[in-house]
């Protein structure tokens, strides 16, 4: 197997400002990661943290680049998986942070896919009271949505990311040169995030990676249109960034990066994790626009035009048959984007614009219309 962290960078690197921290792309940025992590959070301890898929892979050249002043790096390695995003992971790295003794003035760089990003981002968060983080995500989903914007968190048996805290991290080191290693089937999933920023934002964008998506994913990593994926990770980056800089703490704007969260999360926590976060998200809008058509909020046809670009992309588009239309609406009421007890949805009104703009970004859509189109 070719060693990729050993690749030069051969293109020009990309610097996207996500305000107060700076967002690096490039194939071969894995590099110099140590170097530009140690630039962005200068520390006196680093201590990287990854799971049992990507490390073997990537971690050893990070760990060599962050312990050149002599200091160990410890490497915390969780087993790779959603199963794994919770309060038990969060404390076995906090106590190995804290065996290997590293203090205030330590960094935790974040090396994996949005499981990794959101963990070490929460041990970032609350170890000694904060300390900073770097993020190096290995995934299409980490690298557009899971890296940006701060959201940290685990999950608990009453549903997804339900602990947790905002915090932005340091840099993100973005090589899109690591997908080549990574299962088509994830890249497919990281993909629906894509769909999801065109489909509440950008209508041409929305269009485009439906059909290139079979470039895009392509099996055979050499056989790729590396321009159009390059492109899919810019876009959708800089379109994240616009949101997150627009609201932060979720109070508005940011709500309609949740579209298809609200059933997704649900049906995802409801497979024991067996589907995908993307997956699950995918289904979650084709199910979300068509009630949304069935109050009258949605333009008709706009499910089918989400279903068909999922499709094209080879994504499913139907929700797992197993829990029953009251478990799936039960879990989303214990979703944290539940208020008083009502379910909130974030739809757009047609591809590339998002219903409630001037209400808060989400909408009430009545449990009989949720449960028609899920049953
Ligand atoms: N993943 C949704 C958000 O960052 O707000």
């Amino acid at each position: 197997m070719v060693d990729k962290a050993t690749r030069p960078t051969r293109d020009p690197v990309s610097f996207i400002d996500a305000g107060g921290y700076e967002i690096s792309v490039a194939a071969g940025l894995l590099t110099r990661a140590g170097e530009i992590a140690a630039a962005a959070a200068p520390a006196h301890r680093y201590a990287v943290v990854s799971d049992s898929n990507v490390a073997p892979l990537y971690a050893s050249r990070l760990v060599e680049q962050l312990g050149q002043s002599g200091e160990s790096v410890p490497l915390c390695t969780v087993p790779a998986g959603e199963a794994h995003k919770n309060r038990e992971s969060w404390a076995a790295i906090t106590d190995q942070l804290l065996a290997a003794g590293l203090g205030r003035d330590s960094a935790i760089i974040a090396l994996g896919g949005g499981v990794v990003c959101d963990l070490a981002g929460f041990v970032a968060a609350t170890f000694m009271r904060g300390v900073p983080v770097v993020h190096i995500p290995t995934t299409l989903l980490s690298m557009i949505d899971a890296s940006i914007g701060g959201k940290t968190g685990v999950d608990t048996p009453h549903g997804k990311n339900l602990v947790g805290a905002f915090h932005q991290p340091s840099a993100v080191i973005i090589d899109p040169e690591v997908l080549d290693t990574l299962p088509v089937s994830d890249l497919r999933a990281g993909l629906a995030e894509a769909l999801k920023h065109g489909a509440i934002a950008d209508a041409a964008y929305f269009d485009f990676i439906a059909s290139s998506a079979p470039l895009l994913l392509a099996e055979d990593p050499g056989k790729r249109d590396v321009p159009a994926l390059n492109h899919v990770i810019e876009k959708s980056v800089r379109l994240k960034v616009g949101v997150v800089a627009a609201d932060e703490r979720e109070n508005g704007a940011r709500k309609a990066l949740n579209f298809g969260h609200t059933i997704g999360h649900a049906i995802e926590l409801l497979s024991g994790f067996s589907m995908r976060h993307g997956e699950a998200v995918g289904v979650g809008m084709v199910l979300e626009a068509a009630a949304a058509e069935r109050a009258g909020v949605t333009d008709a046809g706009t499910a089918s035009r989400i279903r068909a670009a999922l499709e094209s992309a080879g994504l499913p588009t139907a929700r797992p048959v197993g829990p029953s239309v009251s478990s799936i609406l039960e879990s989303m009421r214990g979703d944290k984007k539940s208020r008083s007890g009502e379910i909130e949805y974030a739809v757009p009104t047609r591809i590339g614009v998002m219903a409630g703009a001037g209400a808060g970004y989400t909408v009430r859509l009545s449990d009989a219309v949720v449960a028609e189109v899920l049953a």
